[in-house]
C-alpha cells in the first residue's frame, strides 16, 4: 500500500507572486478538493499551522477565516474547526479525458473535426523550430508597466465599464494612424474595428456576410484554424492553390467563379512566406468588384519584410468597397494581449458592431487604453524597428547555418518576410516522417502537408524568431542530417 499523503502539506508550494495568505487558502482548499480532508475532518490549531509554516498565526488566521466565509469550513466554539459537511466533494474532479471522449459523440461534427487536428494543452513555446513566436524577452515590458499604471491611475473605474462594442475610440484612431503609416491604407477611425483576434475577425466577418452553404476561397496551403473557422460557420471552403505569384486567382475562377468571399494572405502567404504578384492583385480586385465578392485580406506578419519595402495592400488598392483588412498584434506586441483590427468598408461598419455586441460584446477595455498610448507614445513603432533588425539577422543566421551544414539554399520556399522560413523536402521524402524523426532528437519542426488540402506539398516550417543564434545553430546541426 502507498503511503497516505499527509492532508496537509508539511511546507507551503513556493508560488512567486502570490502572497501567504493566498498559499495558504489554496493548500487547505486542494486538501479539501483532493479528498485528503474528508468533511468533519479537525484542521489542525492554527497556532499549530503557523508554527508548522512558519508564518505568523495572523495570516492563517486570515486565510481560514476566508475559507469559513466560503462555507467550506467551519468553527466550532471550543472544538475547533472543522470541514464542512457540503464542502466540495473529490468525485466532482473527473480527468479531463474522460470528458473528452465522452463528449465526442454528442458534439456537432465541425468540432469533431477540430478536435481532431488539436493538440489539448500544447502550449507553443520558444524552441527550436516552433514558427510564429514573438521573442518576448525583447518586448519593452517596463514602458508596458509604466503606461499601465499610469491609464490605471487617470482613467479609474471609467475603465471598469462596458466600452463600446467596435473598439475604444482612442485605440481605433492609433490603429488608424498606424496603418496610414505603415501601410498606406487611408481609412476613418471609425472603419477601424477591434476584436480579440484576427479569427475571431474572420468568424465575425462570416456570420456577417455569408450563408450557410455559400462558398468562400481558401488558399491551399492555409492556416489550419481557418479552415474550421469557416467549417463552423457551414460555408463550403474551396481551395485554391497558391504559387510563386500567390494565390491563382484564375484557378478559383475556374473552380468557384460564384464565391462570395475569399480570404487571402498577399503580403506574406501563410505557411509558404511567398508574396502575391502585383497582376495577381489587381486581377483578385477586378474579379471580387464584378462579381460582388469580399475579399478579406489577412496581413499576418506584414510587419516583418526583411528584405525590401512590403507591397501595397489590396486594402490601399481597393477603389469597390471589397475588401476588408485585418491584423493582429500577436505578433506585434505579444500573444496574451489578444487584440487584433479588422478595417471595414464604411458600409458594414454598424452590422459589424451589432453583430460583435450581440455575441461576446467586446475586448479587454484596460488592454485597449493602454495599447492606444503605446502606439501613440511612439513605441509600437520603435518596438516593430528593434524586432525587424533582430528577427533579420536571425533569419540571416538560420539561412547560412542551412548552407553550412549542406542544405542547399534552393529548398527555401521564401525567407524574404514573416516569422518562419518553409523548407522543401526532396521528391518522395515524407514530411511527417521528418517531423517525427526530428522530434526524436529533440527538434520541433512543422510539416507543411499539414497546411494542405489538395496540393501535394512536402516540407517543413523552421520559426527562428523566438530563438538567438546560438539556438538556431545547434537546432540546424541536429536537424540537418535528416534533411540531406
Ligand atoms: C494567416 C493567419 N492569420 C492569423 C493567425 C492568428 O492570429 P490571431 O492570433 O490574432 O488569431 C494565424 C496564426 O498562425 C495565421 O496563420
Amino acid at each position: 500500500m502507498p503511503p497516505t499523503p499527509p492532508p496537509l502539506p508539511r511546507a507551503l508550494a513556493r508560488t512567486p507572486g502570490t502572497t501567504l495568505r493566498t498559499r495558504i487558502y489554496r493548500a487547505c482548499l486542494d486538501a479539501i478538493v483532493d479528498g485528503r480532508m474528508a468533511p468533519g475532518t479537525r484542521l489542525p490549531s492554527a497556532r499549530q499551522l503557523a508554527a508548522d509554516w512558519r508564518v505568523s498565526r495572523n495570516t492563517v488566521d486570515d486565510a481560514i477565516a476566508a475559507l469559513q466565509a466560503d462555507g467550506v469550513l467551519v468553527r466550532r466554539v471550543g472544538a475547533g474547526t472543522f470541514v464542512a459537511q457540503a464542502a466540495p466533494a473529490p468525485a466532482a474532479l473527473r480527468p479531463p479525458s474522460a470528458f473528452a471522449r465522452t463528449a465526442l459523440a454528442e458534439v456537432s461534427r465541425w468540432s469533431r473535426r477540430a478536435a481532431a487536428t488539436h493538440a489539448p494543452g500544447a502550449v507553443p513555446r520558444a524552441h527550436a523550430f516552433v514558427a510564429g513566436l514573438a521573442d518576448l524577452r525583447a518586448f519593452p515590458l517596463d514602458r508596458w508597466r509604466r503606461i499601465t499604471a499610469t491609464r490605471l491611475r487617470t482613467g479609474g473605474s471609467a475603465l471598469l465599464g462596458y466600452p463600446p462594442s467596435a473598439g475604444l475610440p482612442a485605440l481605433r484612431s492609433a490603429v488608424a494612424r498606424h496603418l496610414a503609416l505603415a501601410r498606406g491604407i487611408a481609412c476613418a477611425p471609425e472603419q477601424v474595428a477591434i476584436v480579440n483576434s484576427a479569427m475571431q475577425a474572420v468568424d465575425l466577418v462570416v456570420r456577417m456576410l455569408l450563408e450557410r452553404g455559400d462558398r468562400a476561397w481558401l488558399e491551399d496551403p492555409a492556416y489550419q484554424g481557418l479552415r474550421a473557422t469557416l467549417a463552423m460557420a457551414g460555408v463550403r471552403t474551396v481551395a485554391v492553390p497558391v504559387d510563386a505569384d500567390g494565390l491563382d486567382v484564375a484557378a478559383g475562377i475556374a473552380r468557384a467563379p460564384r464565391a462570395a468571399l475569399v480570404h487571402v494572405t498577399p503580403c506574406c502567404q501563410y505557411p509558404l512566406g511567398t508574396t502575391m504578384s502585383a497582376a495577381r492583385r489587381a486581377a483578385l480586385l477586378d474579379w471580387a468588384a464584378r462579381r460582388g465578392a469580399w475579399i478579406v485580406e489577412d496581413d499576418y506578419q506584414s510587419e516583418f519584410f526583411h528584405d525590401g519595402r512590403p507591397p501595397a495592400a489590396l486594402a490601399a488598392l481597393d477603389r469597390s468597397g471589397r475588401v476588408l483588412h485585418l491584423g493582429t498584434f500577436t505578433s506585434a506586441a505579444f500573444p496574451s494581449l489578444r487584440l487584433a483590427w479588422i478595417v471595414l468598408p464604411p458600409s458594414l461598419v454598424d452590422t459589424f458592431e451589432a453583430v460583435r455586441g450581440q455575441l461576446d460584446h467586446h475586448s479587454h477595455a484596460i488592454a485597449q487604453a493602454v495599447l492606444a498610448d503605446f502606439i501613440d507614445g511612439g513605441h509600437l513603432a520603435a518596438h516593430l524597428r528593434r524586432m525587424r533588425t533582430l528577427y533579420r539577422a536571425r533569419r540571416d543566421a538560420l539561412v547560412a547555418a542551412l548552407a553550412r551544414h549542406g542544405v542547399d539554399g534552393t529548398r527555401l520556399v521564401a525567407a524574404h518576410a514573416g516569422m518562419h522560413v518553409a523548407l522543401r523536402l526532396p521528391r518522395g521524402r515524407s514530411d511527417r516522417a521528418v517531423t517525427a524523426a526530428a522530434a526524436a532528437r529533440g527538434v520541433a519542426v512543422m510539416p507543411l502537408s499539414r497546411y494542405a488540402r489538395h496540393v501535394r506539398v512536402s516540407g517543413l516550417l523552421l520559426g527562428y524568431t523566438a530563438l538567438d543564434e546560438g539556438a538556431i545553430e545547434r537546432g540546424v546541426a541536429r536537424l540537418a542530417p535528416l534533411l540531406r
